[in-house]
């Protein structure tokens, strides 16, 4: 039998109309402009509006545009992963509403929780259902309304995080080109630097968790920044070695945008220039398991078939982990 790989097919992005610049989070919290670019390289983020609007309205458009794109049948997608840390409720999966609303009548659906390496996560469990033969048109869209858990009375958090989704067809090819590796971690002794305190089977919502304004994205900067530097560099430049990819024969280097401090510290443990980094962090900030895919859609016009691509992220749990890809197809 031959080998199988999965290999991106196509890509699509959404993000919703609103900008929140950083002048007006300024008039917000005690922040500036400048503070905000130096320490993170963020200009704009884009921020849903509107009641009832969830994750789903975001990751629906990204799908359905992906569909368009790749002129696929809604009703020939075998599976639909998205990846999220702000479901559309605590259950069903988003995934589920995500395929109602995109008419995905014959895929089943899961949501996978990796915080911001969550799409990574999705990526590889989609390639191991393609390489075992099981189903041939798989969906990963990360999303994610960060707005949703973001509290916008704490500076330190509300000016890092953006609301935004990416999604992605693989489909099975017998080509040496598509997902060639991965290497994908986690360490829960990190959770206690990034979390939500309230809203789990722990301490379920009351008004005291509500008046304590602990359904927010909790982090300690610090340590998250630390970690997030040594693990993302070191998984990249090791599955750099590991395929012996000279720093010039690296495409693109396409990393979770959380800060672009953590960025360059990641291009220059690989030994490779700003110029094979994707960066769209200026426009998005972080949304999560939105950052990859929104990258490789902003950057699709750019890639050829057979570029060595390595896509890296670190996250919340802590999870963190690198995929090196062939791209499979010549940009349109
Ligand atoms: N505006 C102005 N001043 C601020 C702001 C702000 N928005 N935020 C913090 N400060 C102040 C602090 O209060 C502190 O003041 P002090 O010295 O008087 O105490 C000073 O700036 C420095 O604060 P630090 O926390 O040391 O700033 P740092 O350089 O570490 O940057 C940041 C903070 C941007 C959060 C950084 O630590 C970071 O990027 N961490 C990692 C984020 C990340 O990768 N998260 C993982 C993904 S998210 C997920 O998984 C959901």
């Amino acid at each position: 039998m031959p080998n199988i790989n999965a290999a991106i097919t196509g890509i699509a992005s959404y993000v919703p109309d609103y900008v929140l610049t950083n002048d007006e989070l300024s008039t917000m919290v005690d922040t500036s402009n400048e503070w905000i670019m130096t320490r993170t390289g963020i200009k704009t983020r884009h921020i849903l509006k509107g009641e009832g609007k969830g994750t789903s309205d975001l990751g629906a458009p990204a799908v359905k545009k992906l569909l368009e794109k790749t002129n696929t049948a809604p009703e020939d997608v075998d599976l639909l992963i998205c990846a999220t840390v702000t479901p559309d409720m605590k259950f069903p999966a988003t995934a589920n509403i995500i395929s109602h609303k995109v008419g995905l009548v014959n895929a089943f659906s899961f949501d996978i929780n990796a915080a911001c390496s969550g799409f990574l996560f999705s990526l590889q469990a989609a390639n191991a259902y393609i390489k075992a033969g099981l189903y041939k048109k798989v969906v990963v869209v990360g999303a994610d309304k960060m707005s949703s858990i973001v509290d916008y009375t704490d500076r330190t958090t509300c000016v890092l995080f953006g609301d935004g989704a990416g999604a992605v067809l693989l489909e099975p090819t017998t080509e040496d080109i598509g997902i060639i590796d991965a290497d994908l971690h986690t360490n829960g002794a990190g959770h206690v630097h990034l979390h939500m305190k309230a809203g789990g089977s722990i301490k379920p919502p009351t008004h005291e968790t509500v008046d304590a304004r602990e359904h927010f994205i909790y982090q300690e900067g610090q340590p998250v920044f630390k970690a997030a530097v040594s693990n993302m560099g070191d998984v990249s430049a090791n599955m750099m070695k590991k395929h012996n990819i000279a720093p010039e024969d690296l495409a693109w280097l396409v990393p979770h945008q959380a800060n672009l401090r953590i960025i360059d510290a990641t291009a220059r443990r690989m030994q490779i220039s700003p110029k094979q980094v994707m960066i769209n962090i200026q426009d998005y900030g972080n949304t999560t398991d939105g950052t990859i895919p929104l990258c490789l859609s902003d950057y699709e016009h750019t890639l050829k078939k057979g570029d060595n691509i390595i896509l890296s992220s670190f996250g919340g749990g802590f999870t963190w982990g690198a995929i090196y890809i062939k791209w499979a197809y010549d940009a349109k």
